[in-house]
């Protein structure tokens, strides 16, 4: 039980990724908030984790300052006190970017990175009090290389490994941890139409030196790491759970 004792909120959690963290933190003993748009797939996914009283659906959606300040009205009144951060809440919307709408570029920005931002902000009071945390930042490929007509999230995914050196550095001093974790590509919902795209995926599956896809599980155990006392003197990185396809040149 790595994690007996802590709290962590999740977001994204109700699915994919950020759903597999937050059952992963959960089985190793934490108390687990997760946190989604959808308030009834997030109830589900909360009974899938467990049916004790370590686990808490709070729906909010990260782009909105109202929302998550009220999420976190509902965190406190539990009494809670958030140990560790998973941002994991994305989108990625897709279009030419000579034709990109200004909302689309402000969506996919206002939820990857400025969620990101916002819920950063909220839970540093309790890690400071407690003398400590833990932030684990859900980056992307699109962190270090880019593709055509996804602009948007290639830019925010730049930005939220920055801002994860800028955590790292700004707040070492209260002894906070931050790191990202650079999924490669992983079967989730996300990825339901590129999976399905026959050309693409032997594409993904011929670049990628594992020669598969990978598991959300499989990016579950490295934010486990993250997450825990053998990280405490790990901070500012950005961790590849990629099946080797960032090393591979062709
Ligand atoms: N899958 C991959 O191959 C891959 C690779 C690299 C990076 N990533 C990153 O990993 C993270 C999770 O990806 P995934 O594949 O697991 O995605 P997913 O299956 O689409 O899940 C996304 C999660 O984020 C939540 N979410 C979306 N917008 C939100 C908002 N505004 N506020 C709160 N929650 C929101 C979704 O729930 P609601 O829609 O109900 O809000 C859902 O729980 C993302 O940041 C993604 O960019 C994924």
């Amino acid at each position: 039980m790595i994690l007996k004792g802590k709290t962590a909120l999740v977001s994204g959690g109700s699915r994919g990724i950020g759903f597999a963290i937050a059952k992963l933190y959960h089985d190793e003993g934490a108390n687990v908030y997760i946190m989604s748009r959808n308030a009834e797939k997030l109830g589900e996914a909360a009974d899938k984790i467990g049916s004790d009283d370590r686990i808490h659906a709070v729906p909010c959606d990260v782009s909105s300052k109202t929302a998550v300040d009220q999420a976190f009205e509902r965190i406190k009144a539990d009494g809670a006190r958030i140990d560790i951060l998973v941002n994991d809440a994305g989108v990625n919307l897709r279009g030419p970017l000579e034709t990109m709408p200004l909302e689309t570029w402000e969506k996919v920005l206002g939820i990857n990175l400025t969620g990101t931002f916002l819920l950063t902000q909220k839970v540093f009071p309790d890690m400071k009090e407690a003398g400590g945390g833990k932030i684990v930042n859900i980056a992307s490929l699109m962190s270090e290389v880019a593709r055509p007509t996804i602009a948007p999230y290639v830019a925010s995914k730049g930005g939220v490994k920055m801002f994860t050196r800028a955590i790292a550095v700004e707040w070492a001093k209260y002894n906070i941890q931050a790191n990202a974790i650079i999924p490669g590509y992983i079967e989730t919902e996300m990825n339901t139409p590129l999976i399905a795209d026959k050309e693409f995926n032997a594409k993904i599956v011929g670049r990628t030196p594992a020669a598969r896809w990978g598991k959300p599980e499989e990016v579950a155990q490295a934010a486990l790491f993250l997450a825990s006392k053998g990280a405490d003197f790990i901070t500012g990185q950005a961790l590849a759970v990629d099946g080797g396809i960032l090393a591979n040149l062709m």
